[in-house]
């Protein structure tokens, strides 16, 4: 083991879960993700060929086999597939488990069979109106709600587990007033909701937050809308010798593959080799912790498999109107409490003039 503890890495193994980003763009303008509005560079998308090929290499070289889970996005928006209905099938037919993260902006018509192998959803939102949706993905919030509400109806078409399907609500500074709103949406449409605190989910300008090292605009616009106070709380929680991402694998649309999940795709160290070259598990199994990898882990930076605090909550809502049966059962039980005390109080009295006598 190296001075500094940090285990040596064996990335030759087959995998439990992979993320396997098939589209490197997005259609959302979040300011805090390297996609968004950054200036980072960003994907492509990749072909279904060249995705089954991928696969297929993946499954040969035992780096995968049918329990592998597959996370099919990671920087970008996995919707945005022109045939992501072709990627699911590859899947499905080597009868592997997929996941998606959405944000939901763009309809796209589910069908029924995607759900076969679906573990599970999750739905990237932002808040619960249109003022949140202008400061963050830039979408209109209507089209939204209709694509959310489409998506459940093919899921129970398809008797999915809807409870697998979760709205994930990015807390914001200018949000919090919306999460019960946005909890009553996910109980009516019964699907889970877990709101937690947005984080500057650009690793470069969370770095730069860390060190002082932000331009004032970014402070001010990290200060309108961030909630900071967790990101200290997270640094201490990590391991000072150890990083999750050793043990997944990640791969971009061009088939790179990629030494973490978090670096961007124009730092020095964003890709490992390409599942596509032909010594690639050589590659592969060479790779140990970089010095970037040591920086990281240092400053507390390498990511924890939350993506964010939990925000607690209490649900405020205002009960709805009593039913009609309902109102009639208040009514009988009120009437049954007054005519026992004014039972109760006559009795008295004429045990006192009993007495009396
Ligand atoms: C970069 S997104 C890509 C997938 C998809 N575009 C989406 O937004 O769901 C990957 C994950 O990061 C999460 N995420 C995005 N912005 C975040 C933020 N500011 N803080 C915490 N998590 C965030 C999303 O919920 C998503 O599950
Ligand atoms: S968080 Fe998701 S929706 Fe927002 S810009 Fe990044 S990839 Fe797109
Ligand atoms: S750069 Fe950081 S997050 Fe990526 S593998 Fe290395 S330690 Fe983990």
């Amino acid at each position: 083991m190296p001075m500094d503890n940090i285990p040596v890495v064996n990335k030759i193994k087959t995998y439990d879960f992979l993320y396997f980003e098939i589209v490197g763009t997005c259609n959302a303008k979040c300011r805090f993700c390297v996609t968004g509005v950054s200036n980072h560079p960003k994907g492509g998308i990749i072909e279904v060929d060249k995705f089954q090929k991928a696969v297929d290499i993946l499954f040969e070289n035992k780096l995968i086999d049918c329990n592998t889970e597959f996370g099919l996005y990671n920087w970008g928006e996995p919707t945005l597939h022109p045939d992501l209905g072709k990627i699911i099938d590859v899947l499905q037919n080597k009868n592997l488990m997929y996941f998606l993260s959405t944000n939901a902006g763009k309809h796209v018509q589910y069908q029924p069979e995607w759900f076969k192998n679906m573990s599970g959803m999750r739905i990237s939102m932002c808040g619960f109106s249109q003022e949140s949706y202008n400061r963050i993905h830039g979408f209109n919030f209507e089209e939204v709600k209709k694509n959310i509400v489409s998506i459940v109806e093919v899921a129970e078409k398809a008797s999915y587990n809807t409870h697998k399907i979760c709205i994930a609500q990015h807390i914001y500074q200018f949000n919090t007033h919306e999460v019960s709103q946005l909890y009553e949406f996910s109980a009516k449409l019964n699907i889970s909701f877990d709101p937690y605190y947005a984080s500057i989910n650009d690793p470069m300008m969370l770095r730069k937050y860390i060190d002082n090292r932000l331009e004032p605009q970014e402070w001010k616009e990290i200060s309108q809308n961030i909630f900071c106070h967790f990101i200290q709380k997270r640094r201490d929680l990590h391991p000072r010798n150890y990083c999750y991402q050793f043990d997944i694998l990640n791969l971009d649309e061009r088939g790179n593959i990629l030494p973490c999940c978090c670096l961007p795709r124009d730092h020095a160290d964003y890709i490992l080799t390409n599942i596509f070259d032909k010594n690639f598990m050589e590659v592969l199994g060479k790779w140990q912790p970089t010095e970037t990898c040591r920086e990281c882990i240092k400053a507390g930076l390498s990511p924890l498999k939350t993506l964010g605090d939990s925000f607690s909550f209490t649900n405020f809502t205002v009960p709805s109107e009593p039913s009609f049966v309902e109102v009639i059962y208040l009514v009988v039980k009120k009437i049954k409490r007054r005519s026992k005390m004014i039972l109760h109080k006559v009795k008295k009295i004429f045990t006192k003039k009993g007495l009396n006598k």
